[in-house]
């Protein structure tokens, strides 16, 4: 296939004209827009189809109203939402375009797998993993995929070792089953001990047959997120369990790290190789907190030192890596383990052939047989901005979220949380990408979510702490701009608590 250079020309300036535009005025439609939008989806399919012009039409002008500003805002800052680049924009129409199923290592026949290998290598150098030691590396959907695939390679891993101690025989999951592979291993539970886990470490653990109760939390009574050492070594001691022990890099409430600092890291390590534990990372969106050098970032810094020592390690790449929906990525140490589980038997029609090079196909060390090719937005941003673009995005959206923090700190009307006796200084050290926050008033407290989205201009997510309604602000827009924004997130917050006093 031939690249056609009108193809490339015409996308790009559609696209870099999208971006030149400025951003949507309102990050959200009105109610009435919505309804409107809802109500002229088609309901019945027609026999004749209604032609390219018209579908165009009815789209643009029908549906697209009814969409939310989340990727194209700046000022979007629920959930975690990234935004899309204009060269990941570019890069994934492209992706539509060639359509490439980066599925099977043909290297005769495509690059696509070639350059899944490169965007995960680049990726894994911008967060100082060395590739060579991560050679099971992969994109997926998401970090919800990706924590799926951890466990799923923890849960081999963990019974391996523990069949280790009986027999020479491996007890793979993959090939036995869990409840066969278990008992041949000589083990009757497993476990997986963690630390304010996100909701889909818990929901893996159901998908995977493990069991959402199979989740145990070690953290300390005082302070959840933090690892209780002792607990989790006598959890690792029980006789007849397997354990996966997953760290939680930036927890998606409060953007808490599971762990302060490499010593840490090496004694949970030391503990995993003691007990055959496998540590799986959940780092969506923390991970990137290894982008970091200067000494305003020191915390963050420490918070990630050591998250290389774990087996596997779940980012997100519509979060900060900002392209598009959908792209999460998954890098492991041990590719040996995921070919026991992924491996696709009886499909000679998926093998490799005669490829020289030490590539594997992506079916078969991942979920997906057929895939597409979201390695190139990857690959795009990272070549156009390279390391010091993705600090420089990284610096301006911690400067605008330790912003937030100190308004909220400073404000007789908010407060912002986890509560903490700390110096100002201090707390706001700590600050990554996500405020979490509430109004002191218990009254506008209950509607200060809908209230802040009432007004359009910034989008906040609504959450619960310590049995109460709160806020967060999620910063992980590349657009992010402290100046701009800043003003205008404190007008906003300042008009809702004023607004809420008349009443
Ligand atoms: C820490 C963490 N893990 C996993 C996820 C799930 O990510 P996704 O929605 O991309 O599957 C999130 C989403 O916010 C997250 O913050």
């Amino acid at each position: 296939m031939h690249a056609d250079p009108d193809t490339f020309s015409q996308l790009a300036s559609a696209i870099s004209g999208l971006h030149l535009q400025p951003p949507p005025e309102n990050v959200l439609p009105s109610d009435t827009t919505v309804t409107q939008a809802r109500g002229k989806l088609q309901a019945t399919l027609s026999s004749s189809g209604v032609g390219f012009e018209e579908t165009i039409r009815h789209i643009r002008e029908d549906l697209a109203p009814g969409f939310n500003g989340s990727s194209r805002s700046p000022n979007y800052y629920g959930f975690v939402t990234g935004g899309s680049t204009p060269a990941a924009a570019l890069a994934d129409n492209l992706v539509t375009i060639y359509d490439q199923n980066a599925a099977v290592h043909l290297p005769q026949e495509s690059i696509a797998t070639n350059v899944e290998d490169s965007a995960t290598s680049l990726l894994a150098q911008l967060l100082k993993l060395e590739p060579s030691q991560w050679p099971h590396r992969l994109f997926t959907t998401g970090a919800t995929a990706s924590n799926i695939l951890g466990l799923a390679c923890g849960r081999e891993y963990a019974i391996a070792e523990a069949s280790a101690h009986r027999s020479d025989t491996v007890s793979s999951v993959g090939e036995l089953g869990i409840v066969e592979a278990m008992h041949r291993a000589g083990i009757d539970k497993i476990q997986i001990l963690a630390t304010v886990p996100h909701s889909s470490l818990v929901k893996a653990a159901g998908i995977l047959g493990l069991g959402r109760a199979s989740v145990l939390d070690v953290g300390l009574p005082n302070s959840s997120h933090k690892f209780d050492i002792p607990q989790l070594k006598k959890l690792l001691e029980r006789p007849g369990a397997a354990s996966i022990i997953a760290v939680s890099a930036s927890e998606v409430n409060t953007g808490l790290f599971a762990t302060s600092g490499l010593e840490e890291m090496q004694e949970i390590r030391k503990l995993a190789d003691l007990y055959g534990a496998w540590i799986h990372v959940d780092g969506a969106f923390g991970i990137f907190g290894r982008i970091l050098t200067s000494p305003a970032h020191s915390d963050i810094i420490s918070f990630c030192a050591g998250l290389d020592l774990a087996d596997s390690i779940t980012g997100d790449g519509h979060k900060l890596l900002n392209v598009p929906y959908d792209c999460g990525f998954f890098f492991s140490r041990h590719r040996d383990i995921a070919e026991r589980v992924f491996q696709n038997p009886n499909a000679p029609y998926l093998s490799t052939g005669a490829a020289t090079d030490s590539l594997v196909s992506p079916s078969n060390v991942g979920l997906e047989n057929s895939r597409r090719l979201r390695a190139l937005p990857v690959y795009a941003n990272l070549t156009a901005y390279g390391a010091d673009g993705y600090r420089a995005m990284l610096e301006r959206q911690i400067e605008l979220s330790r912003g937030i923090a100190e308004y909220l700190i400073d404000s007789p009307d908010y407060e912002l949380l986890p509560g903490s006796d700390r110096p100002k200084e201090e707390v706001l050290n700590g600050v990554y990408i996500i405020v979490l926050f509430r109004a002191k008033d218990e009254g506008l407290n209950k509607e200060l979510t809908s209230r802040i989205k009432a007004g359009r201009k910034i989008y906040v997510s609504g959450t619960a702490w310590d049995g109460k309604p709160a806020c967060r602000f999620a910063v992980s827009n590349w657009m992010t701009d402290a100046k701009r924004d800043l003003p205008i997130i404190k007008h906003v917050l300042t008009d809702v608590v004023e607004a809420w006093k008349k009443t």
